[in-house]
Formats: structure tokens, C-alpha cells, sequence
């Protein structure tokens, strides 16, 4: 029998309570497809760093090394000024552990109700490969005159060519694998911030000389906010930079429903992955059982393909649909018509339950 270590970061807010039933349907998942999941569980978050004033140990790094994921709830506390959690715990994670691709499936399930008229699931499908380690994120730049009228605040953008090409070469390979409608879409803007999206152009035109099956298309950032909202059907996958990607998944979620249903996995082709839902740690929700557990479900189901237990990983998209297709009222808290456990009792039900 197979067996994997998964290393569990509840973390802040709602966190546990998503991961909670997360971890009861992988359960299920496992026994089902005849595999193991050992968990091991990790107190990083908030409440940790207001007690102890640390976020991640050093030693942290190399422990989750040795796992084969990493199963992430959400970082984030109404008593830490904002940027010491994210920048300590998640930005680090995904950096030092070189998790150099954010993948965030865009996705309008059966049932959902879609805030763009007349669209419905058929149109709603595609994949965001976001850059996950440089750009503006990589923390370049510094300030002068700090506090005095003439302050000057720089944040400068950083893309390497080998950081930029492993992106691209993942978009290529994750586009070909996908075989939906064998589209990539680069998203950048050519036409102001030139010295970086000529290298992400002149990249990825010429990585497309390989995948001739590929059609390659680009769009400007601003203009691709507009073709979500009006021709969500022209995408199957986008590849970005790191701050472009974070902006254009938080309207994706939205076409998609929420964030109580938008998973993205933190990828490592090379070395250990990080899942988890993208909506933050909702801390006003945090202990009323309202929360939706369906995209901490789903980013589950993202870890179990990539571990390389497919059929589980589907089985469990398969049956999140079936939920929202016949059960849920809406995917916003406190109004699914159900429980955050009940939510997740279901979805462990259909994952028992559906004939592969
Ligand atoms: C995300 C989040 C993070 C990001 C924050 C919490 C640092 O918004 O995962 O999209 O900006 O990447
Ligand atoms: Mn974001």
C-alpha cells in the first residue's frame, strides 16, 4: 500500500475549521483508493507569533522538505499588522521551498450561481499559471527620506530569465497535459512595463517554437480583467507574473463563485508543493461552523493528482459537484443552507458513494 507524508498548517482564522474537513474527506478519499496519508500537523500562524514572536523556524524548511505535500489552511491575524504573517510564513514557504509556480484552476461548478449574466459552466474553465517567486514579490527596492516630505518609495520588479522560463515551460507542458482547448495565454503589459514583459514576450515566443500543437495568444492585464468578465470561454490556460496573477485569480474566483470555492496548489515540480484555499483566514467567521470548507475540499483534491493519486484527486472534484449541483443554497458563508461539518460530511459521502 501506498503511503504519504503530508505536513498539515491549520494556521489562522478559519484555517482549521476549512482543513478540518478537508482532512476528513481525504480521509475518506484514501481508504476508498486503497493509500495512506500520515498527517503531521504544524502550529505556524498567528496565534503562535504573538506568543513566542516567531513565524517560521529555520528549521521549519528543511523538516517540510521531506514531505510529499503540504496542506495549507490560511495565514493571516487581526492582531499582527498585516505583512509580518504573510511575508514570514506563506511568501517564505514559497520561496525558500522554491514553489515557483502558483496554479489556480478557474473553474464555475454545476449549481453555482455566476455573478456574469448569461454564462454558465461551459464557459467558465480555465487554468492561471502565476509565477510564484519573483517579480514584485521578490522584496526589491527600499526607501529614502523615510517620514519626510520628500520620501521616495521604490518596489522594483524582478524577472530573471531562468525564473521566467520554468514558468513558461510549466504553462506549456501544464496546457499540452490539460488537452482542452490547447490555448496559452500570456498576460502581461508590453506597452508600459517594458523592460520585464519583453523578456516574458521574447520567453515565451520562443519556448512556443516547441509546442506547435500550442495556439499562443497574449493580452494586456487590463484588457484580460475585461475578457473574464465578458468572454470567460476564450481562456483555457494563463500564464503571468507573480502580482499580475495574484490580481486576475482574485476576479476569477469571483466569476467562479467565491472564494469559498477557489483552491490553488503552490507548485515544486522538482521538490515539495504547497495546497491550499485562496480566500484567507476570514478571522470574523472563525469558530461559528458557517465558513465554506469546499476550496480547502478542493485544494485537497489539487494535492492528491499531484502526489500522484489521480483517480482519488478527480473522485473528490467529482463529488464537490455533485454538493454544489444538489445541495448547497449559496457558496457564501453563513448561507449554504448547511454547516461547515455538513459540508464536508457530504462531500466525504460522495466521495464514497459515486461509481468511478
Ligand atoms: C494569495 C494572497 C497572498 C499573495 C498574500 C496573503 C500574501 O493574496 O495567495 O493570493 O499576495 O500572494
Ligand atoms: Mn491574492
Amino acid at each position: 500500500k501506498k503511503s504519504y507524508d503530508i505536513a498539515v498548517i491549520p494556521g489562522d482564522g478559519t484555517g482549521p475549521e476549512v482543513i478540518a474537513e478537508g482532512i476528513k474527506v481525504l480521509n475518506t478519499a484514501s481508504s476508498r483508493f486503497g493509500f495512506n496519508l500520515n498527517f503531521n500537523y504544524y502550529d505556524f500562524g498567528g496565534d503562535r507569533y504573538l506568543k513566542t514572536g516567531e513565524t517560521l523556524p529555520d528549521s521549519a524548511i528543511d523538516e517540510l522538505k521531506k514531505f510529499d505535500a503540504i496542506y495549507l489552511g490560511a495565514i493571516g491575524h487581526p492582531d499582527v499588522k498585516p505583512g509580518i504573517l504573510e511575508k514570514g510564513i506563506l511568501l517564505r514557504l514559497r520561496f525558500e521551498l522554491d514553489q515557483y509556480v502558483n496554479l489556480r484552476p478557474v473553474k464555475l461548478y454545476p449549481g453555482v450561481e455566476c455573478p456574469l449574466k448569461d454564462k454558465g459552466p461551459e464557459h467558465i474553465d480555465f487554468v492561471v499559471v502565476r509565477e510564484n517567486t519573483e517579480g514584485l514579490y521578490a522584496g526589491a527596492g527600499g526607501v529614502l527620506k523615510k517620514g519626510t516630505p520628500d520620501e521616495v518609495a521604490i518596489q522594483e520588479s524582478i524577472n530573471t530569465r531562468k525564473g521566467v522560463e520554468r514558468c513558461i515551460r510549466y504553462a506549456f507542458e501544464y496546457c499540452k497535459k490539460r488537452h482542452k482547448m490547447n490555448k496559452l495565454t500570456l498576460c502581461g503589459k508590453t506597452n508600459v512595463l517594458t523592460f520585464a514583459f519583453d523578456l516574458w514576450e521574447r520567453t515565451f515566443y520562443e519556448v512556443a517554437k516547441q509546442y506547435p500543437e500550442i495556439e499562443v495568444d497574449y493580452a494586456h492585464v487590463d484588457a484580460i480583467t475585461m475578457w473574464f468578465v465578458k468572454n470567460p470561454e476564450w481562456f483555457d490556460v494563463i500564464v503571468t507574473d507573480n502580482m499580475f496573477g495574484d490580481i486576475i485569480t482574485d476576479l476569477g474566483a469571483m466569476i467562479q463563485g467565491g472564494m469559498g470555492i477557489a483552491a490553488g496548489g503552490n507548485i515544486n515540480p522538482e521538490g515539495v508543493s504547497m495546497f491550499e484555499p485562496i480566500g484567507g483566514s476570514a478571522p470574523k467567521y472563525k469558530g461559528k461552523n458557517i465558513i465554506n470548507p469546499l476550496a480547502a475540499i478542493c485544494a485537497g483534491g489539487m494535492m492528491l493528482e499531484h502526489i500522484g493519486e489521480d483517480k482519488a484527486g478527480k473522485m473528490i472534484e467529482k463529488a464537490v459537484m455533485e454538493v454544489t449541483g444538489k445541495h448547497l443554497k449559496s457558496l457564501a458563508a453563513g448561507k449554504m443552507g448547511f454547516s461547515t461539518t455538513e459540508v464536508g460530511d457530504m462531500v466525504a459521502k460522495y466521495v464514497l458513494d459515486i461509481k468511478e
